[in-house]
């Protein structure tokens, strides 16, 4: 049994999180996080009654209890001293926040591998974005040239998305994408081209309509490879992801980034067992 603590489990994404841990026999919800709601039962809040946990106002307070799992899943603003916090208190800790900065995740990263615990840090838990990287990555061998495109519904303030930056450092990693024109010989305003991550060109979309997506756009002479995800408007796409992150993240030391740091995705030879 994993005792876990979720900050922003009255948040959209970690309401539906909250009730997995609910629904999962071997995860015990030990403290919650929420500003609004602290001094109420986790439960009484979400109308669950298997969530027999209290709401804090802090992290700090909310790790008085003790926890094996963290999970940050409240704002860019909060999300850094939260996991400094749960680092400190010994527990290992799941990001579901977006925003945080590389400079916040070197800090992270020390503090974590001084303390033996592991950080696994997801800008996007749903299963068809970890194959989206992955099939990416591979596209980025052989296609020299790509850019990203990030979308999302109007009212989301972090640009790019957790999704697109996490997807452009790993396509840097890689290789550096190659530019036919450069930026600077740009005819009009550069910002035109989106915003350069980790080499790559990214163009941020906000806009009522969408929910939260991704494309990577790869460009041969004459040929064209298109790799997108879409979510629907539940937070169900990030739940599952995020319970085996929870399982899994004790295994790591520091910082590790992307599901697939605890996800078997090599095909398997016919006949042997799934994954
Ligand atoms: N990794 C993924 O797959 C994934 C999926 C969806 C969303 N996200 C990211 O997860 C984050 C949360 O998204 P959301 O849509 O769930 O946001 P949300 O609905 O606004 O929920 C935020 C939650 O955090 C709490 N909170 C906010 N600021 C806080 C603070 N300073 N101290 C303590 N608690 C605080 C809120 O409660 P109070 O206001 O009562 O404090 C609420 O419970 C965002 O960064 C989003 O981009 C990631």
């Amino acid at each position: 049994m994993l005792n876990v603590i979720l900050a922003g489990a009255t948040g959209w994404a970690g309401s539906e999180l909250a009730r997995g841990i609910a629904g999962s026999a071997d995860l015990r919800l030990v403290a919650a996080v929420s500003r609004s709601q602290a001094g109420r039962r986790l439960g009484e809040v979400l109308q669950e009654p298997r969530l027999s946990a209290m709401v804090h106002g802090s992290a700090v307070e909310a790790l008085a209890q003790p926890c094996d799992v963290f999970v940050e899943y409240t704002r860019p603003e909060s999300a850094k001293g939260n996991i400094l916090a749960a680092l400190a208190a010994g527990a290992h800790v799941v990001v579901g926040t977006s925003g945080l900065t590389e400079g916040d995740f070197a800090e992270i990263d020390a503090l974590a591998r001084a303390r033996k615990r592991g950080v696994l840090a997801c800008g996007n838990f749903a299963l068809t974005v970890v194959l989206l990287q992955k099939f990416a990555e591979m596209a980025a061998r052989w296609i020299p040239q790509w850019e990203i495109l990030d979308y999302a519904h109007d009212d989301k303030a972090d640009a790019p998305s957790g999704t697109a930056r996490e997807l452009a450092l790993r396509l840097g990693r890689v290789r550096a994408p190659e530019r036919t024109v450069p930026l600077d010989k740009t005819v009009g305003p550069v910002e035109a081209r989106g915003a350069t991550l980790a080499g790559t060109q990214v163009h941020s979309i906000r806009l009522p309509g969408y929910v939260i997506g991704a494309e990577v756009v790869f460009g041969l002479a004459d040929q064209r490879l298109s790799l997108r995800h879409d979510a629907g408007t539940s937070a169900r796409p990030y739940v599952d992801g995020a319970l085996l992150a929870i399982r899994r993240v004790s295994t790591l030391v520091g910082v590790q980034r992307g599901l697939d740091a605890v996800l078997e995705l090599e095909p398997r030879v016919a006949g042997s067992e799934r994954p």
